[in-house]
């Protein structure tokens, strides 16, 4: 199996899982999306109310302000692939709790596995934990650290920067780092840049033939 068909397979798994109690209330699993071949991948908390409908992350309110700070370091969805430490919504957005977490990190590891990203980037505290145990989010934020086959980058969430207007310069900051980070890692690990696989719409022949 490719990446490509490794991932649609844990997103195939995910979308009926039934390994913890938050399928229960779930209606869309959201497994993540983004290009297979993708450098970055970023790792958020889990789906709130708008993600469980529509079955992808990052779709409301937060995810507006994520594609800002994306845009800001010169990427964009297309570029980054996004999942979440746990795939199900928990009710009232309650934070994920340890069961879950461990479940759910089964797929995680295999998304992370079939793409070998060359940085992950955090978004919050819950994934912050997988990888930075003990860390305070407060005083690791912006710095990349080598872990194991990749670079990781905590960063705060930014439903918690939209929140608190305190946090809003460091998210900004942190994500303007991105570029300048990526070449650093991508030098790190030997890795020269990949060609973006865009998800453009190939031009049928036939069509052109017609002028
Ligand atoms: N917050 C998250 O952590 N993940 C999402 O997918 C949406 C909001």
């Amino acid at each position: 199996m490719n990446t490509e068909e490794t991932l649609a397979q844990i997103a195939k798994e995910v979308s009926v899982c039934t390994n913890c109690t938050l399928h229960k209330n779930r209606k869309k699993a959201v497994p993540g999306e983004g290009p297979a071949n993708a450098e970055i991948m970023f790792i958020g908390e889990g789906p709130g109310f708008h993600e469980n409908e529509q079955g992808r992350p990052f779709v409301g309110a937060a995810g507006k302000f994520l594609d800002q700070l994306l845009a800001q370091a010169g990427v964009t969805r297309g570029d980054v692939f996004i999942t979440n430490v746990v795939k199900c919504r928990p009710p009232e957005n309650r934070d994920p709790q340890a069961d879950e977490l461990a479940s759910c990190d089964l797929y995680l590891e295999r998304q992370i596995e079939a793409m070998n990203p060359s940085i992950i980037v955090t978004l919050g505290r819950f994934s912050m934990g997988k990888f930075m145990k003990g860390a305070k989010i407060s005083q690791v934020h912006g710095e990349m650290r080598k872990i194991g086959e990749r670079y990781v980058i905590a960063m705060f969430h930014p439903a918690a920067a939209l929140h608190q207007a305190a946090l809003k310069p460091a998210i900004l900051a942190d994500f303007a780092k991105l570029p300048e980070l990526l070449n650093e890692a991508r030098k790190g690990l030997g890795r020269s840049a990949k060609k973006a696989k865009k998800n453009e719409v190939q031009e049928d022949p036939k069509q052109l033939n017609l002028f």
